[in-house]
């Protein structure tokens, strides 16, 4: 139950009207430490935007901003204007912020402690992904591990290992290596219509890297950043800790809402879109939003980042072509990875830069990691050129398709009534939402202690989430997986539904 505070903690807020930092910011800073410090216990209602700004004699703006930017990254939840709590949603761990913050403070004794961006980092400890112990049913976004040419693979290494080249064991080209570079132009002009020389290409360690230098490359501390909502926490991640104000934009069955986004924020710098398969929802933007959003961002002078991981899998018709290759202003910076086509541990990735940025992107990669390791690019180049890449995307459609039929069936059968899902077009996962009322985060916990991945849909949204959902990867399991796996989520669910149903009557008598 929610706990009322009849006022913020006496001391709780000190604001100083003489310091460069805004208002809103001192507020912000205040409460968020609150809530990390525990003062402001999960489940805390807040007085409202009205009583707090007469409280501290500042304007109801300088607390609707505060209130706003903490809804948005999650501190709090509700809505400024009709209730405002502390997050019941907040990880255990991330409470405990205030501690891993203290102990870098402290490490080697009276340190000058982290800098703002280190501690906008500390306070996303909780969320970096951890490695489960094994890739298990039904764990989003890997694909077919037991379906990979390893034998291939290892001929290809073995051939570089062998007899290894000087120039592959000294430090590399922190572009990334000549021949890949070659190798990954020419397969995004066929396969994606990406239109781009060599030269215009970054190899980085994968998808997450090239959010961060695209972040940092791009943006300064308070540029407005577009994200879609819901979007993938990693690049919504990535934004905030380069300092980015994000704007939530929604997105309906055409994809990001350029309309709804212009509204929200009309200064944004910067768009983040997966628009061949947006992630996690699945829909495709359709071409005249992809024409609205380029006409936008050139006359915005925004940048737009187009995130395409996992475009290749599509089931009906020909994969849709990138929206890269209808920028006729330089406005697109491309970004593929080769986790969902090969396996995420390779972290190998790119971006494909505007030629004016290309300069910028090659120094920014170069200061974080020098360069991804030569050997590895040397054996996916060889990889490419001999036809092997393209020959297993082509076996792996195939198996994804089957796959996730698989799932569906398998879902209907052991969790009939109890979730909602629909076939996908594309992808390596699928929604499937809950009944009205269920939290998604229970049902992953409780499907977690039942040997079941399921990523609740909620940490995809920032603002109010519509209904509760879970994210279902299928492409690394095989039948029995896939069916032992749907009887223990049934399991789960069922748990779920009937704690739920004893709350109800508990309350009701
Ligand atoms: C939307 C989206 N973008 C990018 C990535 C891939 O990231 P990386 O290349 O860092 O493995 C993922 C992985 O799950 C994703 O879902």
């Amino acid at each position: 139950m929610a706990k009322y505070s009849s006022s913020i903690p006496n001391g709780l807020i000190t604001l100083d009207a003489e310091s460069e930092t805004p208002l809103y910011r001192q507020l912000y800073d205040s409460l968020r430490k609150a809530i990390l410090t525990g003062q402001l216990a999960p489940g805390t209602r807040l007085q409202s935007s009205r009583e707090i700004a007469k409280e501290l004699n500042v304007s109801r703006n300088t607390v609707v901003n505060a209130f706003e930017q903490l809804l948005a990254e999650g501190y709090l939840e509700g809505q400024v204007g009709s209730g405002t709590y502390v997050s019941r949603a907040l990880p255990e761990d991330l409470l405990n912020v205030k501690t891993l913050a203290r102990s870098c403070t402290r490490a080697g004794g009276k340190g000058p402690g982290l800098s703002e961006r280190g501690k906008v980092f500390a306070a996303f400890a909780t969320s970096v992904p951890r490695a489960p112990e094994r890739v298990r049913a039904f764990q989003s976004g890997v694909p077919a591990l037991d379906s990979f040419p390893f034998e291939t693979w290892s001929k290809l290494a073995s051939r570089h290992w062998r007899r290894p080249v000087n120039s592959l064991l000294g430090y590399g080209e922190p572009q990334g290596h000549g021949p890949l570079r070659r190798a990954i132009a020419s397969y995004l002009g066929v396969a994606r219509a990406v239109r781009c020389k060599p030269e215009q290409v970054i190899v980085v360690d994968g998808a997450q890297m090239a959010f961060d230098l695209i972040a940092r490359v791009l943006l300064d501390p308070g540029d407005a950043a577009w994200m879609e909502e819901p979007g993938y926490p990693g690049a919504r991640a990535a934004l905030i800790t380069s300092g980015a104000r994000l704007v939530h934009v929604p997105v309906d069955a055409e994809g990001l809402d350029v309309a709804a986004g212009a509204g929200l924020d009309a200064q944004a710098r910067l768009i983040y879109v997966t628009p061949s398969h947006q992630f996690p929802l699945g829909m495709t933007m359709s071409l005249p939003r992809r024409l609205a959003l380029l006409e936008w961002a050139s006359r915005a002078g925004a940048w737009v980042m187009e995130d395409d991981f996992d475009s290749e899998y599509r089931y009906e018709g020909r994969p849709i072509a990138s929206l890269q290759g209808l920028d006729n202003d330089g406005r697109v910076v491309y970004i593929g990875t080769f986790s969902k086509f090969l396996f995420p541990s390779l972290r190998l990735g790119y971006i494909v830069a505007p030629p004016a940025l290309v300069d910028a992107f090659i120094s920014a990669r170069a200061m974080v990691g020098r360069h991804s390791p030569s050997v590895e690019q040397a054996i996916l180049t060889d990889f490419i050129e001999e036809g092997h890449f393209g020959r297993h995307i082509r076996r792996m459609r195939t198996l994804y398709a089957e796959r996730q039929l698989l799932l569906i069936e398998a879902l209907k059968k052991e969790c009939g009534g109890l979730l909602e899902v629909e076939p996908s077009a594309a992808g390596i996962q699928l929604v499937a939402w809950l009944p009205e009322g269920l939290d998604d985060r229970e049902v992953a916990r409780e499907a977690a202690a039942r040997g079941v991945e399921a990523r609740p849909m909620s940490i995809f949204y920032a603002g109010k989430q519509p209904r509760g959902g879970l994210e279902l990867g299928y492409a690394a399991f095989n039948k029995q997986e896939i069916r032992k796996g749907a009887a223990q989520l049934s399991a789960a669910i069922r748990s779920c539904v009937e704690m739920k149903r004893r709350e109800t009557r508990r309350r009701a008598s």
